[in-house]
């Protein structure tokens, strides 16, 4: 079974890639689950909980979130209730929501869990410790298990998918909306990226309007970041090809669209 997982959509740019390339995605992959990290999906900071239904009308299964969980401030009794999307299991206790979710896919049951890393973000609780108290959980019970962990060093990433290796199948890092090239299939089976990338505005400065960021290197004065509609967009995603009998990764390929990768049906 397929797992495809798309990186941080930012925006409605982001949105209208999902809208234009999921369909094209599930049709050419065929993947057994879609998930999404949508922390970025309403003006670039956080997710509506209208955002969050049409991912799910359009096949989304799974949504992860992130440090911009609750920029809509509406959001937490809408993460209280029953649909699968999930924010950063390491959030101290008592935070709205839940940090993991179990789906069943067949006669599959798959886990997707979201972490938050601690270097250069808010000091949470510790994404380690509780990735191994989620895993004790719920080890019997999944099939599968995916993590995305949404971190800004490439270290505590790295760091996660050697810890994680053998225990999940997949580890894959979002947050920093860059793909990285650094794929790999670790040796005990867990399949690891540091970074999927970011769904949204090509032209911006991550995904955000140049000129508001710039102004904001060149002066250290504080500027509004505004989601950068000039210009193209792009989709980052990656495709993990797994053994659910056993629960590791056999094969995981990113997946970039963009108008120098255009999409081949
Ligand atoms: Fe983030």
């Amino acid at each position: 079974m397929d797992i495809l997982f798309i990186g941080d959509v930012v925006g409605s740019p982001g949105r209208e890639m999902i809208e234009t390339y999921l369909p094209k995605l599930k049709a050419k992959y065929r993947p057994g689950i879609v998930i999404l990290n949508g922390e970025n999906a309403a003006a670039g900071k956080g997710i509506t909980d209208k955002i969050a239904k049409s991912f799910f009308e359009q096949g989304v299964q799974v949504i992860t979130l992130g440090n911009h969980t609750w920029d809509k401030k509406d959001i937490g009794p809408y993460l209280d209730g029953t649909s699968p999307i999930i924010r950063p299991a390491n959030f101290p206790e008592g935070a709205p929501g839940r940090g993991y979710t179990l789906v069943q896919i067949n006669q599959h049951k798959v886990a997707v869990i979201n972490l938050q890393g601690r270097t250069f973000l808010t000091p949470i609780d510790c994404p380690f410790k509780k990735a191994d108290q989620i895993l004790e959980e719920i080890q019997k019970e999944a099939n599968l298990i995916f993590v995305d962990f949404h971190a800004e060093a490439t270290s505590e990433k790295e760091a996660m998918g050697w810890y994680l290796d053998g225990r999940v199948t997949a580890v894959v890092g979002t947050h920093t909306h860059v793909q990285t090239a650094d794929e790999r299939i670790l040796p005990n089976g867990t399949a690891y990226l540091t970074d999927v990338g970011m769904t949204g505005p090509r032209n911006g400065i991550l995904g955000m309007e140049r000129e508001a960021v710039l102004y904001r290197f060149l002066t250290a004065l504080p500027s509004r970041f505004e989601v950068a509609t000039e210009g193209s967009a792009q989709l980052n995603a990656v495709l993990i090809s797994t053994d659910p009998q056993i629960g590791t990764a056999k094969k995981i390929q990113r997946i970039r669209i963009d108008e120098n990768h255009p999409f081949y049906e």
